[in-house]
This record gives C-alpha cells, sequence and structure tokens, in this order.
C-alpha cells in the first residue's frame, strides 16, 4: 500500500490515509503541508503529481518533549531530492510562517502542532489560503489503530472549525479531507479526449438552455472553454472513471448534477434538486434492470461472478452512472468512497462497481426510471444519452 520509493523514510501515516492525501493531490496543482518530518507525506503527494508547485512548512526543532525524535530540515531535503520531489521548504513555526505566505493554494496538509490550539490556529490562519474548490487533509483526525498514537484534541478542533462553505469529502484511518465549495448547486462533467471535451461543450450547451444560471464544473486535464470552474486532473485512464467515480469529492458544489459527457439535457434539472430534499442520491435505473438479468458479453466474467456473489445473487436493481445527483451527507460521502474503492479492484467497469458499493453502503436514495436518462430519444425525459459518443478507443463500454 505504501509506494517502495517512501519505505526508507520515517513517518507514521499509514497506507490507506497516505492514499487520500495522494487522491487529493492529483487534482492540485499546488499544496502546502505544513508538518512535514522526514518528508515522507510531501514526497507522496509530489511523486504522485509531478507537475504539481508543493511547499512544507516545518520548524524541524527538538520535538523530545512530544516523546519522539524530531527530523531536521537537511534529511527532509535530502530525501526529497532523491526521489527527484521539488518542494520549497520553509523553516519556521506554522504561525510564523503563515502570514508571510502570500500564495493561493489548491491544497492544504495540516499535520505540525497536535494540540487544540496549535491545530486550532493552524486551520484559521492557513484555510484562508487555500482558493475557491481547494481542498484541505488533516491528519490524526479520530482514533488510530494504535492506541498510543491518538490525537483527541485534532479532532475536537476539526469538529469546532466545521462551517458551511467546506464539505467532508474522504476519510480513511485518521485522515479526513474536505473540499472548499463555491456554489450550492452546480454542474459536473468529466471530459477526457477531443471526442469527450466535444461532446461536453454540446451538453453544457444544452444544459445552459434550460437551466442558464447554474454553475458548471468540469474534471479535466486541460481548460475547457464553457466551464464556469475547471478541475485539472491528470490523466488516469482511458474512460477517465478514476475521476468520475471520485465525483462526490471532485465536486465543488452543495448539491452536484452530474453529467456524461454525450448527455443532452431536455428539461430544466431544478425538479430533480428537488428529489435531494428526500434523499441523498438521485439515481436512474441503467436499460440493463436487474443485475443477475443481464447477458452482456463484454462484461468481465470473473468480475460479475464476484459481483453476483457478493450481492447475494445479484438480484439487484442495476444502476446507470451517468447521470446521478446527490448532495453532502456522511452516508453519500461512504457510499461514494466505496465506489470508489470498487472501481479500483478490477479497473473494468464503474457500474457494477456502484452496484456493489451501493450494496454495502446504503444510502436514502430516490431511483428514478428509465426515461430520466436513456439513449432512445423519442423517450427521454430528462436527458438524453447519445452512449457512447465521447468514448475513447480502449476505454471500457
Ligand atoms: C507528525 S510529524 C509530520 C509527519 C509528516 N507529515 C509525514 O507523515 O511524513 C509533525 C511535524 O510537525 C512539526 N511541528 C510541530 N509543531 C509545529 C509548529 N508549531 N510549527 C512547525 N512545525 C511543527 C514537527 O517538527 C514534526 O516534524
Amino acid at each position: 500500500m505504501i509506494p517502495k520509493e517512501l519505505k526508507g523514510i520515517p513517518g507514521l501515516m499509514t497506507g490507506p490515509e497516505l492514499a487520500v492525501l495522494t487522491r487529493m493531490a492529483r487534482s492540485a496543482g499546488s499544496a502546502v503541508e505544513l508538518g512535514c518530518f522526514h518528508g515522507r507525506s510531501l514526497a507522496a503527494m509530489g511523486l504522485e503529481h509531478p507537475g504539481m508547485r508543493l511547499w512544507g512548512v516545518d520548524a524541524w526543532g527538538d520535538m523530545s518533549h512530544r516523546g519522539y525524535q524530531g527530523a531536521t530540515l537537511e534529511a527532509c531535503r535530502a530525501n526529497l531530492e532523491r526521489l527527484g520531489v521539488r518542494a520549497e521548504l520553509l523553516q519556521g513555526k506554522t504561525e510564523e510562517v503563515a502570514p508571510e505566505f502570500g500564495e493561493t493554494v489548491e491544497l492544504v496538509h495540516v499535520d505540525a502542532g497536535h494540540s487544540y490550539e496549535e491545530c486550532t490556529r493552524d486551520l484559521a490562519d492557513w484555510t484562508p489560503k487555500v482558493g475557491p474548490g481547494g481542498a484541505l487533509c488533516v491528519h490524526d483526525y479520530g482514533e488510530p489503530h494504535n492506541p498510543a498514537l491518538s490525537r483527541p484534541e485534532v479532532r475536537e478542533a476539526v469538529d469546532d472549525w466545521r462551517n458551511s462553505d467546506w464539505a467532508e469529502v474522504e476519510r480513511d484511518g485518521v485522515m479526513i479531507a474536505f473540499r472548499r465549495l463555491i456554489a450550492d448547486r452546480g454542474a459536473l462533467y468529466v471530459a477526457y479526449g477531443e471526442r469527450a471535451r466535444e461532446q461536453c461543450l454540446e451538453s453544457i450547451d444544452s444544459l445552459h438552455a434550460v437551466a442558464p444560471a447554474l454553475p458548471v464544473a468540469v474534471v479535466s486535464d486541460a481548460p475547457l472553454e464553457g466551464a464556469d470552474h475547471m478541475i485539472i486532473h491528470p490523466e488516469a485512464d482511458r474512460g477517465a472513471r478514476a475521476q468520475k467515480t471520485r465525483m462526490y469529492s471532485l465536486s465543488p458544489f452543495r448539491e452536484t448534477l452530474f453529467l456524461d459527457a454525450d448527455t443532452r439535457v431536455l428539461v430544466d434539472p431544478e425538479p430533480g434538486f428537488g428529489l435531494l430534499r428526500y434523499a441523498d442520491v438521485v439515481l436512474s435505473q441503467d436499460p440493463v434492470r436487474v443485475f443477475s438479468q443481464q447477458t452482456w458479453p463484454h462484461l468481465d466474467r470473473r468480475e460479475v461472478a464476484a459481483t453476483r456473489q457478493e450481492t447475494n445473487g445479484g438480484e439487484l436493481l442495476y444502476w446507470n452512472s451517468g447521470v446521478i445527483l446527490f448532495r453532502r451527507s456522511e452516508r453519500a460521502r461512504a457510499l461514494f468512497q466505496a465506489w470508489h474503492a470498487e472501481w479500483t479492484r478490477w479497473g473494468k467497469h464503474d457500474q457494477m462497481a456502484l452496484m456493489r458499493a451501493v450494496y454495502r453502503n446504503p444510502v436514502r436514495m430516490v431511483a428514478v426510471r428509465e426515461p430520466w436518462n436513456t439513449h432512445k430519444r423519442k423517450e427521454a425525459k430528462f436527458v438524453f444519452h447519445d452512449h457512447r459518443a465521447a468514448r475513447r478507443e480502449g476505454a471500457p463500454q
């Protein structure tokens, strides 16, 4: 789980905790870490996203009063250099560096002083440096497997800091991640490759025609004209499922309408958002309807067998992942995080992964019928879905 390059660098973060941080780093063009120690988590971010601009802040002083051997600036720098990670290291107390640090960044990682006062001050000083749509990670939130590493004051400080401008988006072990929201409602697209980007522009036009005021965010590897907010994320897989299955985490909206790039929106989505008064998630039925009845030859047999087995036979509704509405809630956060984890198990079929995630993570859901989102143009009531129009060679069907 822990990248092998990091194995020689001392640090206490577990593999899953580092994974939350590096996932959040993928869509951040810049990040500052408070508390670098020997540079392990800083290096993890730099290795994951080599193009990002990185800063590390640490006093690199004597930590014996806290019961552990402190690191030195030189040791941290040598570790980063050995791995080819470029970062600007700023030596000093976080509270002293904060007023001098004039940059706006896309990610702040807080892992320096772990008392209530230190953590509260770091959150107050550094979260305003995160730009709209950016992210915050805090390590040591909650109870670790090893009780000796428990830092209850961090949890207290984070819970007292929580506010409506930030949504919790991921959590694993004692790592917690938040997204800074830019609007109450908005539409989110994921578009990679020329065809998908063209399709996305057409879909945005169709959306603007029925909902001109709804902001649009696009996840892609280059800016796309027509987006109000860009989430630049390097390419991960041919079908961009690694990004799509993280829609909850990447979205900068309190309530999100996710749309595949090859959709055309036919009517105002307002009634769809209205359903979020009753539910965490709105999902629509896939034409396959019941998973156990599917006969698609292109589905991976091993994954089909495992999915049936893990869902008590697969006698379940099969969800289409092309049009989804969701709001922020702990249940939805758990479901979407599980979806991404299920996707990474095989990396083949995001809808099978979604079905397994829904099975294990019950949410309040409104299930809508097929005409909500269909490739049958005449039957489409909300979205016409021109399946495969945005597909790239090598992407899953
Ligand atoms: C838990 S370690 C960081 C571990 C590192 N993020 C990793 O996982 O590789 C905490 C670090 O914060 C630094 N630190 C603690 N209080 C600080 C403060 N007020 N200002 C700056 N650095 C501080 C310590 O020197 C120590 O290196």
